[in-house]
């Protein structure tokens, strides 16, 4: 019987997958292979990213294909189209070609009227009331408290310690400020059951898409729910002016946008950091410069000190594009359009990837002329760029800041692998050794 439903399947889907192509054929499409039939591509691509070899999985058909190419991945037809001009033309492109698309678990968790996924007027108003709370000038007044709230979590987590797990912390950092900050939640306990919820959330972002009591999206379902009830009485205080959906879509995505991200820029700031001697002294010396010629008594940052921090953000942005956070995205054409000469249909997604440009030496390694825009990808680009990006860096440099002045550090497994789930992270949540610095 199984057998039977396994030809009358193959059979259906042959004759549907033949009709589909005929109706394509008439069109100049990239090359490349659709892979198996719904499947397609998905899971090689899946089994690189989690081995972190994202830009070999690319770069194997780029060069049996070319820089644009075609695949089908997570249920689409897609092409691929990689190099600075090629992330103009998908994240530059007018609304009414390319629309934002993300994976449906992602749309479950994060509701539908998440800024992502959404266009036109709605997505303005989104924006707008988002950006009121990171623009540079609300920045300025958060850095007293972003600075004590990491003080205060560093000193707490290695009081009588002497190893910590530095990514599995840095999560509970990221996501302690972005409650305090960003909402105003400070309650402990109201802060801790967050905390495990979207643990469960953001785990079914990228899970399969089947809701069945027990399945990881399930779970993160359920998770959403009980995020909805711990924060609604609490944000709803806030907002007025948009539904209750809209705010708890957004106030979501915009945790999980913004904790899970900096996790990882700081993990690998901190892992470089032990790693790199070198890197370590200057970045040492530029935070130890600016605590030495503060002449007020307050011993708290300034939003000056936090512009001095040139080189700590360079090496950030370094870690960034040797190892992008957001790997890339998909986006799906709403009309039939073209690129360099090849169709793609209605319907079919495209994919633009950072490792595209990030990995062209020609445009990283001549650093005389400036980078164009298009090619450093760590932020995106276009409309959806992130409104995060002050926020993370403000973020990124307060605590480097306090943990560089306060302690000394080693990696307890310097062999421990990045994976990408999808986003890279220490294996083993990166354990280190930690030492008080001497103060000077
Ligand atoms: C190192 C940290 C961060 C990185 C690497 C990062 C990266 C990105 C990227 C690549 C996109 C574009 C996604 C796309 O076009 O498909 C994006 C969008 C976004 N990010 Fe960030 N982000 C970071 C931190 C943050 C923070 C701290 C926040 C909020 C406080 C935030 C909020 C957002 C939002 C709301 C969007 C959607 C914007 C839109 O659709 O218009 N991000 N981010
Ligand atoms: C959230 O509240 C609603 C309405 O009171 C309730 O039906 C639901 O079960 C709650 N969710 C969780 C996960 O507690």
């Amino acid at each position: 019987m199984p057998f039977l439903f396994l030809i009358a399947f193959t059979l259906v889907s042959a004759f549907l997958l033949s009709k589909y192509l005929s109706k394509c054929q008439t069109k100049n499409l990239p090359r490349g292979s659709l892979g198996y039939p719904l499947i397609g591509e998905t899971l090689s691509f899946i089994r690189a990213q989690r081995e972190d070899r994202g830009w070999d999985w690319l770069e194997e058909r780029i060069l049996k294909h070319g820089s644009v190419f075609k695949t089908s991945l997570m249920g689409s037809p897609t092409v691929v189209i990689i190099g600075q001009a090629g992330n103009k033309f998908v994240l530059g492109a007018e609304e009414d070609v390319f629309a934002p698309k993300q994976p449906a678990t992602m749309q479950g968790i994060l509701g539908k009227q998440n800024i992502l996924e959404l266009t036109g007027s709605r997505y303005r108003l989104i924006k707008g009331a988002l950006v009121t709370f990171l623009k540079p000038e609300s920045l300025q007044n958060y850095i007293k408290e972003m600075d004590s709230l990491a003080k205060t979590l560093i000193l707490r987590e290695t009081k009588e310690k002497d190893t910590i797990k530095a990514a599995f912390f840095m999560k509970k950092l990221t996501f302690t400020m972005a409650c305090n900050i960003l909402f105003g939640i400070r309650d402990e306990y109201t802060i801790e059951a967050l905390f495990k919820e979207f643990a469960s959330a953001s785990k079914a972002l990228w899970s399969l898409p089947i809701n069945f009591p027990g399945t990881v999206y399930w779970k993160g379902l359920r998770a959403r729910s009980s995020i909805a009830n711990l924060s609604l009485p609490i944000l709803r205080k806030k907002r007025e002016d948009l539904s209750n959906d809209a705010i708890i879509d957004n106030c979501i995505t915009l945790v999980i946008a913004s904790h899970d991200t900096s996790t990882i820029l700081l993990s690998l700031m901190i892992r470089q950091l032990a790693r790199d001697p070198e890197i370590y002294k200057k970045v040492l010396e530029e935070q130890m410069d600016i605590v030495k010629k503060r002449e007020g008594k307050e011993d708290k940052l300034t939003w000056a000190e936090i512009q001095k921090m040139k080189y700590t953000w360079q090496v950030a942005q370094e870690l960034m594009r040797t190892i992008p956070t957001v790997f890339g995205g998909f986006r799906k054409a709403l009309k039939d359009t073209s690129y360099a000469g090849y169709a793609i249909p209605k319907g079919w997604q495209v994919f633009w990837s950072s490792d595209g440009t990030h990995m062209n030496n020609d445009i990283f390694e001549n650093r005389k002329s400036p980078i164009p825009p298009y090619a450093y990808m760590a932020f995106g680009g276009g409309v959806h760029t992130c409104i995060g990006n002050e926020f993370a860096r403000v973020e990124t440099l307060t605590t480097i800041h306090n943990l560089v002045t306060m302690y000394e550090w080693s990696q307890l497994n310097p062999e421990e692998v990045i994976t990408r789930q999808p986003m890279p992270y220490p294996s083993m949540h990166l354990p280190i050794k930690i030492k008080p610095r001497r103060l000077f």
